[in-house]
């Protein structure tokens, strides 16, 4: 793991291993719809409901990806799309702290619609001294990213895939020439995705994107025009 200073460091390990302890649990629940013959693309109730206390942190090699490509671009505002307990929120925010930027100006604009998981966000966001380079908005993303200020550097879709769409025409028009959006397991979901890879080959939205080989595919999207 990236040498962070002892306070962050521990509270990621910490809340890395609560996130892969629950990794038998969502194996179990996915193979038991998968013997009921459901289509496992798609994100229904039933899913959200036993999600909704999940932590689905992004692994730790994908997250410290996200924290380099936002010290390489000088990032300073930041948004994220699904920020549950807050692990990549932490990365992020700890980039954002280490460019330089003044705690306010240098943000990453995290949105999550579980209040328990808001709630236990914040606490870590405290935690680790960073609270100050967070807001958090607490509701539905179609609400809560509806006003975004640009220029925005850079962005991490971490969603549940119905909202991905959504998510990304609230921002697109606020990301700065250069900037980069980076969605999780885009391979694993390609399906689901469909609609945000039709977002990204219209012309007229200036992106183009390269498929990672991290597990479950890491989606690296670059803002041309
Ligand atoms: C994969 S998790 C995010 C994990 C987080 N990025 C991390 O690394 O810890 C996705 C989160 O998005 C939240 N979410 C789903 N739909 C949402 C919506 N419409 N508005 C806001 N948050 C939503 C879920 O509650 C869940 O906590």
């Amino acid at each position: 793991m990236l040498a962070f200073e002892p306070k962050l460091g521990a509270l990621l390990e910490e809340l890395h291993t609560r996130s892969r302890s629950q990794d038998g649990l969502l194996a179990d629940y996915y193979r038991k719809r998968a013997k009921r013959g459901v289509d496992l693309s798609v994100f229904d109730a039933d899913t959200e409901r036993f999600m909704s206390d999940k932590l689905v942190a992004l692994d730790v090699d994908k997250a410290e990806f996200c924290y380099h490509v936002c010290r390489a671009l000088g990032a300073k505002r930041i948004v994220e799309a699904g920020t549950s307990f807050g692990v990549s929120t932490l990365y992020l925010a700890a980039a954002v702290r280490d460019n330089g930027h003044a705690p306010g100006d240098g943000l990453v604009i995290g949105t999550e619609h579980e209040p328990d998981k808001a709630l236990a966000a914040r606490s870590h966001f405290e935690r680790a001294g960073l609270a100050p380079y967070i807001d958090l908005r607490e509701g539905d993303l179609r609400e809560t990213l509806a006003h975004i200020d640009a220029p925005i550097d850079f962005m991490l879709m971490d969603i549940w895939t119905p909202m991905v769409l959504p998510a990304i025409e609230r921002v697109a028009p606020c990301l700065r020439r250069g900037a980069v959006v980076i969605a999780d397991n885009t391979t694993t979901f390609r399906d689901a995705y469909d609609e945000y890879f039709h977002f990204i080959a219209n012309p007229a939205n200036g992106l183009r994107t390269q498929t990672l080989p991290f597990d479950g595919g890491l989606e690296f999207t670059v803002k041309e025009g």
